[in-house]
């Protein structure tokens, strides 16, 4: 909801409410932003800003003034009027000149948000979900204008704001820095949360002290990285998953970002967010706008968990579109860690036989099926099939795994270039790389100049050919590099600082085209595993690959931290072969489908080489996650014990909407000898109301107990080798867990699970053998009483 009266903007949501003041001529001043006002305790004198004593060196805004803009709380703020923190945006015109002063002119108000002509990703809902609001600025000298506009979705707590700046005048100027998004908060006892990490180990959660001064948390590789996503929650000290204040930004962008919360003297926060103006500069000449990104804002008093699952609903509803949009997620095979680059037609359908039989859905053909790439220095560009190794061609291979009656899938890598290419041989210059000058490299590959109309229609040719002669109806959309030598020969552009960013608009432009042209094709962004995990390219993909790395200890960090932010229906998790291939980290299979069943499963292991039992431990996995697909993939996610934040186990529950079916994943880090009873909570459940609650039946294999079965197994055969090889062979079931339990009870008080293996002595489907990295699942489903 989004209301007027006397210049008083109140943006309101069903638990939060975000109030500015708007006079004409004047600057506009925020007010408030946090739990929900009702209108009638409103009162915008007893929030604005009351400093009416000059202090010390302060600037105030003009003679005669009272007017200090260095302390009132802003929603843009600029340079050379009194306001010394971070501004939001900084220009230049006349020989270096950056004074502005922007004053209100006029609004709009209207239901719904839809899309604009422009090809940056967008936020969307009806008129049920949201109001849109634009507001009008003018600079005081310059015929220059800066149009604001928020989206206010109600039933998520979110709000959007993007700007755009339109040159009216006759001369150019330059925007040096623009954010998307300013909050000031009239508080400073804040901690600052970011989602930081590198290959194979991305969005890790750090929580630091905020204290007088800048904080910055950006990317400045080209893409919104893995390094430093362009997710932060800004909370107060003691703030937890399920209680406590938080406030959450991210940003619809994939490329360069950059957040700054700043800490003021005078106890004021500043947040900001938007494109990193580190590789960026922008020449605005007359009759010329600028529009930013949008960037995306939340707010709870009821801790992370409650954001986060702002940003899921936010996210499942008004980010993904198409035909995809909230709907079950196929189970997939995929062929990278099964065979990497060597494969052929026949082992490539055997691995699909098997992905059949265990009840997959989807058979992925990752890297490797063109040009003639055997390894990683070669052929990116040349999309064409490589008959060598799929002698009867792409459609045959599709047409087979159709036959199978599973969904067809392929990995692409289209931004890329290799040296080693005919492509490259036909247009060099597509590559970005610097004439004159080495150019860096990165997975022996170069980055194509996205930022081309030529590159990006001979992209969208290339890949519908593929796309049709495969039938396909799953892509992987891979991009394994970050920038270097950035360098186009576009004649559009004004300066360098502007290649980045019309990259991203020449690459979102093609996405645009291809989700249009192919809207059945689910698409899944992948950059090396999670190097361009974002909003932006969740517009177009409804999936992410998390990680390149599927080790169940790693994940669990990964995971936890990408749910602060993104979908459990964007994240992709995939059981791979123990050892792990990136840690050789040993572990139990069925550990491992716990915690990739928490999101949208896959399986990238050699099904061909699996043992009998291994298939029939997948097979009962498939079953199961098929039970409880909507809810693991688009239910509500609640981190009830984190290790981010240092505990030895994770304790996560993904609930349906009327929390009848909420299954839990309780996770461990490593056995203790002599263990501690544990205690089970789930302090989401519904209070009032009966619940079934039961563990996924597991089986484990009596070799856990090494030479221990000599002394639990009766007969003497059994010693030695023969005991061995025979424990590999028989399994056991888990502990049984079923109860009938009221709400309140396993909320409030938790249930106490069964005794730990401890060293002492062992009970049949009684004692829980949990092993280092084991975990269970837990289903709890409400009773009709
Ligand atoms: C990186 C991806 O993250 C992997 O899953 C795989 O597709 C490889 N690229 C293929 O080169």
């Amino acid at each position: 909801m989004i209301s007027q009266k006397n210049g008083l903007f109140n943006l309101s949501t069903i638990n939060t409410t975000y109030l500015f003041q708007a006079r004409l001529n004047e600057q506009l001043e925020h007010l408030y932003y946090g739990s929900f006002l009702d209108e009638k305790s409103i009162n915008p004198s007893l929030l604005t800003t009351k400093y009416k004593q000059e202090a010390g060196t302060s600037t105030l805004y003009e003679e005669n003034s009272k007017l200090n803009l260095g302390l009132m709380k802003q929603e843009i703020s600029t340079v050379g009027k009194g306001d010394y923190r971070e501004p939001f945006m900084r220009v230049s015109y006349n020989g270096g000149m950056q004074t502005l002063d922007f004053v209100f002119e006029s609004y709009e108000i209207y239901n719904g948000k839809t899309f604009s002509e422009s090809p940056l990703p967008q936020a969307y809902g009806d008129e049920r979900e949201c109001d849109t609001l634009k507001i009008t600025l003018r600079e005081k000298e310059l015929k220059i204008k800066l149009v604001l506009t928020y989206g206010v979705f109600t039933f998520c707590d979110v709000i959007t704001r993007k700007v755009e700046l339109f040159n009216n005048a006759k001369k150019n100027i330059t925007i040096e820095s623009i954010n998307s998004l300013q909050l000031d908060i009239d508080e400073c006892n804040f901690e600052m949360i970011t989602f930081d990490g590198a290959w194979a180990r991305e969005r890790h959660v750090n929580r630091r002290d905020l204290k007088p001064g800048i904080v910055v948390n950006d990317s400045k590789c080209g893409t919104s990285s893995a390094y430093h996503n362009p997710l932060i929650y800004v909370c107060e000290k003691n703030c937890q998953e399920l209680r406590g204040k938080c406030y959450a930004t991210n940003l619809l962008y994939s490329g360069n970002h950059k957040e700054i919360v700043e800490v003021t003297n005078y106890n004021q926060t500043r947040i900001l967010t938007g494109i990193n103006e580190a590789s960026f500069k922008w020449l605005l000449r007359p009759n010329e706008s600028f529009e930013t990104p949008e960037a995306i804002l939340s707010y709870s008093d009821k801790g992370f968990s409650t954001v986060s699952r702002n940003f899921h609903y936010f996210a499942n509803n008004n980010i993904v579109k198409g035909f995809w949009k909230n709907k079950d997620r196929p189970i997939l095979v995929n062929s990278w860690e099964a065979f990497y680059f060597d494969f052929d037609d026949s082992n490539l359908i055997s691995l699909a036989k098997k992905a059949k039989e265990i009840g997959a859905e989807l058979f992925v053909l990752d890297d490797g099926w063109f040009g003639a790439r055997n390894d990683d220095t070669s052929s990116l560009g040349d999309w064409v099939v490589n008959t060598k190794k799929l002698k009867e061609g792409l459609g045959k291979l599709s047409n087979k795994i159709h036959k199978m009656n599973m969904l067809f899938g392929i990995w692409v890598e289209p931004e890329m270039i290799s040296r080693n290419s005919n492509l490259f041989e036909k247009h060099p210059s597509w590559a970005i790389m610097i004439p004159g000058r080495r150019p860096s490299v990165g997975r022996n590959q170069f980055i194509l100049d996205m930022s081309r109309d030529e590159v990006i229609l001979y992209l969208e040719d290339v890949l519908s050919k593929i796309f049709e002669l495969g039938e396909v109806d799953y892509v992987k959309w891979d991009f394994n590099r970050v920038f270097s030598d950035l360098y186009s020969i576009n004649k559009e552009m004004s300066n360098m600082g502007e290649f980045l960013h019309r990259y991203y608009l020449g690459l979102y432009k093609l996405l645009n085209r291809l989700t249009t042209k192919f809207p059945k094709i689910l698409f899944e962004s992948c950059a090396a595993g999670g190097n361009r995990y974002d909003l932006g390219m969740l517009s177009f993909m409804p999936q992410n690959w998390t990680s390149d790395c599927t080790d169940v200890y790693e994940r669990i960090f990964i995971q936890e931290g990408t749910s602060f932010g993104y979908p459990l229906s964007a994240m992709t998790n995939h059981v791979s072969a123990a050892p792990n291939h990136q840690t050789l980290r040993n572990s139990d299979i069925e550990s491992r489908f716990n915690v990739a069943a928490i999101g949208n499963l896959g399986y990238e292991i050699n099904l061909n080489t699996a043992t009998s039992h291994e298939i029939d431990q997948i097979k009962e996995q498939i079953n199961f996650y098929k039970r409880y697909r909507h809810t693991l993939q688009f239910g509500t996610l609640a981190r009830i014990q984190t290790m981010s934040e240092g505990n030895k186990r994770a304790v996560w529950a993904v609930m349906n909407r009327d929390k009848s079916e909420i299954i839990v994943l309780d996770f461990r880090e490593r056995t203790i000898p002599n263990p501690p009873l544990e205690r089970l909570y789930v302090p989401i459940v519904d209070n009032d109301s009966y619940y079934e609650l039961f563990n996924r039946p597991q089986k484990f294999d009596l070799s856990v107990f090494g030479d221990l079965i000599n002394h639990f197994l009766p007969s003497k055969l059994l010693k030695g080798k023969a005991a061995d090889e025979l424990a590999k062979i028989l399994h056991l079931n888990i502990e049984i867990t079923h109860h009938r339990v009221y709400g309140e009870l396993i909320s409030k008080a938790g249930i106490i699970l069964n005794q730990e293996f401890g060293g002492t002595g062992f009970e049949n489907e009684v004692t829980r053998v949990l092993g280092d990295y084991g975990s269970r699942l837990y289903v709890l489903k409400k009773l009709e009483v």
